[in-house]
C-alpha cells in the first residue's frame, strides 16, 4: 500500500470516528475540539515517514535538504549539517573501544609496522618522491594534471602553522554553528594561509561564495596545488587573492556584502595600525544587520588602548563589539577565544 493510500484510508477512519462522535454529542461541542485533535495524533506519525510540515525537528532537517540541494535557499537556523551532536561523540567512543584494547601496550603502537603497513615520516617519504620521480609501481611517464611538488605531497604544509591540521575544523565548527551558516551565505577568510580552516567553509558553501586574501605564496599555492585538488573541491572555485592589503584587493571591495569575515590566528600576527586600517575596510563590508567579524585568540590591537579609547576607535571604524566566545576542540585538548563584531548600529558612520 503507497504511502498516500494509506494516509487517505487513516485520514477516512479518523472522519468516520469524527462522525460518530459528533452525531451523539453535537450539542456538546465536544467532536469539534476532539477531531481535529485525533487528527493531528494520526497524522504527526506519517508526516515524519513522508515530510509532512507537521513534525518538529527531523521534518525540518529534511526538509531544509530537499530544499537546499533544490537551491531554494530555506533557513536553517539551528543547525549546520555535518557538526557532530553529543551522541556522535558517544558513537565514535564506542566504536574504537575496542580498537584501544588492541593497541594499548605500547607507545609506540601505532607507527610499528604491521603487514602492508609501513609507516615513513614525510621526509623519508619526500626522500623516495624524489629518487623515484613520484610513487608510480608500474609504469614510468604517468603524466598529471596538476604537477603538485613533492613537499606538498607529503603534506609539509599541515605544520606551517604550530596548530594542529585538525583544528581547522574546529575553527570551522565553532563559526558555522555560530552563524547559522547556510551554503548561500558568502565568507570572506583573511590569512586562510594552506585552507586549513577554509577547506572546509568550501565544501560546505555554494560554488563562488569563499574569498581569501593571503599574503604568503607558497601558503596559496599549496591551497591551490594540493588541498583544492586533493579534496575534490575545485569545482567550488574560490577566490583566492594574493596580497596583504584589503585596500588593494578590489575584487572583494566591491560586490555583495560578506555574511561572515574572520581572522583565525592572524590579526595578532600583524601590526596593530595595519589590523585597524584592514577592520574598518572590512565594517563596510559586513552584511547588515546579521553580518559578523569573527576575530581568534586575543583583540590586542584594541586592548592595547583604554577601553574607552577601544570602543572609540571602533565605533569610528564602523565597529561595534558584541562578546567573547569560547570554543573546544573535538580532537585535542585546546581551547579558541573568539572575538565578535558587527557593524556599528550608527548608520552615519557606514557611508
Ligand atoms: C598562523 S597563519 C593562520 C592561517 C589560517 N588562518 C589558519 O588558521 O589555518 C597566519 C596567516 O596569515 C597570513 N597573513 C599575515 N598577515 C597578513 C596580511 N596582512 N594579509 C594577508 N594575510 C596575512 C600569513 O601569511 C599566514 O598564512
Amino acid at each position: 500500500m503507497s504511502m498516500s493510500q494509506l494516509m487517505a484510508l487513516l485520514g477516512s477512519w479518523g472522519d468516520g470516528v469524527c462522525n460518530m462522535l459528533s452525531s451523539k454529542y453535537s450539542k456538546l461541542l465536544l467532536a469539534g475540539l476532539v477531531c481535529p485533535l485525533l487528527l493531528l495524533l494520526l497524522l504527526i506519525p506519517l508526516s515524519r515517514m513522508s515530510m509532512l510540515p507537521l513534525s518538529t525537528s527531523g521534518w525540518r532537517r529534511c526538509a531544509c535538504e530537499l530544499c537546499e540541494s533544490k537551491g531554494m535557499g530555506v533557513e536553517v537556523h539551528a543547525e549546520v549539517r555535518g557538526v557532530p551532536s553529543p551522541s556522535d561523540v558517544e558513537w565514535v567512543h564506542r566504536q574504537v573501544q575496542p580498537l584501544k584494547r588492541l593497541v594499548a601496550g605500547g607507545g609506540g603502537a601505532w607507527v610499528a609496522p604491521r603487514k602492508g603497513i609501513n609507516p615513513r615520516t614525510r621526509q623519508q617519504q619526500l626522500v623516495d618522491l624524489r629518487r623515484f620521480h613520484g610513487i608510480s609501481h608500474y609504469e614510468n611517464g604517468s603524466r598529471s594534471g596538476v604537477e603538485c611538488p613533492g613537499e606538498l605531497l607529503v603534506e609539509h604544509h599541515h605544520s606551517y602553522y604550530g596548530e594542529p591540521w585538525a583544528g581547522g575544523r574546529d575553527v570551522f565548527e565553532f563559526l558555522a554553528t555560530a552563524m547559522s551558516l547556510q551554503p548561500r551565505h558568502r565568507v570572506l577568510e583573511i590569512g586562510c594561509g594552506t585552507l586549513r580552516v577554509g577547506l572546509h567553509f568550501i565544501r560546505f558553501l555554494h560554488a563562488s561564495n569563499f574569498f581569501c586574501l593571503e599574503r604568503d605564496a607558497l601558503s596559496l599555492a599549496a591551497a591551490l596545488l594540493y588541498e583544492l585538488p586533493a579534496n575534490g573541491l575545485l569545482n567550488k572555485r574560490p577566490l583566492l587573492l594574493l596580497g596583504d592589503d584589503l585596500q588593494d584587493a578590489s575584487e572583494l571591495l566591491h560586490g555583495p556584502p560578506f555574511d561572515l569575515v574572520y581572522a583565525s590566528a592572524v590579526f595578532l600576527h600583524m601590526p596593530d595600525a595595519t589590523v585597524w586600517k584592514t577592520v574598518s575596510v572590512l565594517a563596510k563590508r559586513l552584511a547588515d544587520p546579521h553580518g559578523r567579524l569573527f576575530v581568534s585568540h586575543n583583540i590586542k590591537f584594541c586592548t592595547r588602548l583604554s577601553w574607552t579609547e577601544c570602543e572609540s576607535r571602533l565605533r569610528k571604524s564602523g565597529l561595534q563589539y558584541v562578546g567573547k566566545q569560547t570554543h573546544d576542540s573535538l580532537l585535542f585538548n585546546h581551547f579558541e577565544v573568539w572575538y565578535e563584531f558587527k557593524r556599528h548600529m550608527d548608520t552615519n558612520l557606514e557611508a
